[in-house]
């Protein structure tokens, strides 16, 4: 049994978890997640308040799970850590208390990629969710799309050629003067509308694209983003006011039925390019990872569409799905496993290339 204390503070979470297992039975011990909701007041991650935030809680957070998991630090067999991509100040707070930790306690330290940690988060709670299959990672800051072929032995198929998914729920979500972050807001009010008479183009969704073609997997949501736009300003009185700001002249029935069209425009989206790339490679089962992966209507439109060609769709749950320390623990095991180690120099990356991908080559 291997016991590994996971890190993660790479945006606005501050998180520690203690997993404990050996291939791919693992078990979760202890799980911290300390949200930052200073950013609330500012409508977005201010990066300094971020650092500053991590660099009080850290310390506890990391004591909380280990005493949650009913463990000392002399328990522990390794010490993984996020150190890419993300807020580089943010990261660097994390990557220095485990490289320390590492050193003080003569641990081995892993350096994890936090979009491989999303893939690893759903393992954590199926079991089946493990390779080959289709990954989804729809997240606040990214947005791929990947044929998993073997953990560590990732092929990607497609990417946001603009905004990722989840910054297009907050970018729109402040258009329609609703709080950040803004995904489980407009999936609310989606929940609760009808879309009426507006209709937004599905973006770079075509029925004449084929496998190969250069938009066939990839996604943009940009142009969503200000078709949104135009129509927020269409609903208000005249275009008066300034849409940007929030300051819309919105009605309830408008806002709803906005949030409900968009949201059902990046749906079926993500739900189609999904469905194709399961469908080329043959693949049984899909993985979602992300906090959009949260997002139930998407999940729901996932399983719906993919029981069509056969396969079976993992979601986590609202806690594994958003930014958390326990797939950083289970992603580091599996290199731990692999024999790999990070350096006690290992550094902290604002972008950083996903490890282990191959060449899209198509089947
Ligand atoms: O993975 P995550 O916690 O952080 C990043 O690594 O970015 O994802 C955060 C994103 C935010 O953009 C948030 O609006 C979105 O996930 N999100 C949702 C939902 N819950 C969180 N988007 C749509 N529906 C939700 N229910
Ligand atoms: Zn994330």
């Amino acid at each position: 049994m291997t016991r590994v204390l996971g890190i993660e503070t790479s945006c606005d979470e501050t998180s520690a978890a203690v997993i404990e297992g050996v291939g791919e039975t693992v078990e979760l011990r202890s799980l911290v997640i300390l949200s930052q909701d200073v950013h609330r007041v500012f409508g977005g991650v201010v990066p300094e308040i971020a650092s500053r935030a991590h660099l009080t809680s850290l310390v506890p957070v990391a004591e909380q799970a280990l005493r949650e998991a009913q463990m000392d630090v002399r328990d522990l067999d390794a010490v993984a850590v996020t150190n890419g991509p993300g807020l580089v100040g943010a990261l660097l707070v994390g990557v220095s208390f485990g490289k320390a930790l590492a050193f003080a306690s003569d641990l081995p330290l892993i350096g994890v990629h936090h979009m491989e940690g999303h893939l690893f988060a759903t393992a954590l709670e199926h079991h089946d969710a493990v390779p080959p299959f289709t990954g989804l990672l729809v997240s606040g800051g990214h947005t791929m799309l990947l044929d998993v072929e073997a953990w560590g032995r990732y092929r990607l198929l497609g990417s946001t050629r603009d905004d990722a998914a989840g910054e297009a729920f907050d970018k729109v979500a402040k258009l329609l003067g609703l709080p950040y972050p803004g995904g489980p807001h407009i999936e609310r009010l989606a929940a609760a509308s009808d879309p009426g008479s507006y209709r937004f183009p599905r973006p770079m969704l075509r029925r004449d694209q084929r496998p190969g073609d250069a938009d066939y997997y990839d996604v943009s949501f940009s142009g969503l983003k200000t078709a949104v736009l135009h129509a927020v300003r269409g609903a208000g009185d005249g275009g008066h006011r300034s849409a940007t700001s929030g300051d819309t002249a919105l009605s309830d029935g408008d806002r709803g039925a906005i949030a409900r069209a968009f949201q059902d425009a990046l749906v079926e989206t993500l739900v189609e390019k999904t469905a194709r790339a399961a469908q080329q490679f043959g693949r049984t089962k899909v993985v979602l990872g992300g906090g959009v992966a949260c997002n139930r209507t998407l999940v729901a439109a996932m399983q719906r569409r993919l029981a069509d060609v056969g396969a079976t769709v993992y979601a986590p749950s609202v806690r594994l799905a958003t930014d958390n320390a326990a797939m950083i623990a289970r992603a580091g095991l599996f290199h731990l496993e692999r024999g790999e180690r990070s350096p006690l120099d290992l550094n902290a990356y604002a972008s950083l290339p996903l490890p282990g991908l191959v060449e899209p080559a198509a089947r």
